[in-house]
């Protein structure tokens, strides 16, 4: 097996749940542990790639050898993201972005003197959306994580954020999707599916997302 299969290829990953600030002290957030994305950027390395991690709300600790860049909001993981997409062959979104964050961030800590507050939320900007806007040269790969109809939702995704490929994970399955050190994922392209895994550890997965990533890249460039 080709340990360097991606020797010379600069990967950006996110990985975690993005925080969205209600006060000084208070915020919305996710289960997303980290580890799923942590796994690839590990992996990628492993395999020779200069990889470089946006990471927001995390619980275990970074991988060694990547640039690390910790992130809180969805808002700075966009910008972190548009900053160093123009010098990235592969881009992989593991991260669990917040879909809507507070109007507003209250300076201070909220005081309890209400019976019932309001947060009012807003919608947060779609990273992925908008890489696969931008993107030229770049192999853009998406996650999905869904709780019924995982195919169509898949396609739907893949298509409308203009991703090379798209990892879904029906997160309601026992050692899926949040937190746990397994996942059962299936991969997607333009055509449909690709592959459908059975349960394996995170790395295993990282590692058959980066090979088959490895293997598209290499028929564009024909090589
Ligand atoms: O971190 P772990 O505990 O290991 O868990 C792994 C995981 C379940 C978080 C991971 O496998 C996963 O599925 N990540 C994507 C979670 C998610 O946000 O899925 P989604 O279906 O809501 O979003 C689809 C894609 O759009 C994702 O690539 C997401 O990064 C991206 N997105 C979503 C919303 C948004 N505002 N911006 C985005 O870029």
């Amino acid at each position: 097996r080709d340990q360097r299969l991606l020797a010379g290829k600069k990967v950006l990953i996110t990985a975690g749940g993005t925080v969205e600030r209600i006060d000084p002290v208070r915020y919305l957030t996710n289960d997303s542990s980290g580890k799923m994305g942590f796994a690839i950027a590990e992996t990628a390395r492993s395999m020779g790639a200069q990889v470089t991690l946006v990471a927001a709300k995390t619980s275990v600790p970074a991988p060694g050898g990547v640039e690390l860049v910790r992130v809180q909001s969805a808002q700075e993981m966009l910008n972190a993201v548009i900053e160093r997409l123009a010098d990235s062959d592969i881009v992989i979104k593991a991260a669990a972005v917040a879909d809507y964050r507070p109007v507003e961030t209250a300076v201070r800590k909220i005081k309890k003197n209400d019976e019932e507050i309001n947060v009012r939320l807003v919608k947060n900007p779609d990273i992925l959306q908008t890489v696969g806007r931008m993107k030229t040269t770049q192999y853009v790969v998406g996650f999905a994580a869904e709780t019924e109809r995982i195919d169509e939702h898949a396609m739907d995704k893949l298509q409308r954020k203009n991703c090379d490929l798209l990892v879904a994970n029906d997160v309601t399955l026992e050692g899926a999707g949040f937190g746990t050190d397994t996942n059962l994922v299936r991969f997607y392209d333009r055509q449909g599916l690709v592959e459908a895994l059975p349960l394996m550890s995170k790395h295993g997965v990282a590692r058959q997302l980066l090979t088959l990533i490895a293997e598209r890249i290499q028929t564009k460039e024909g090589t």
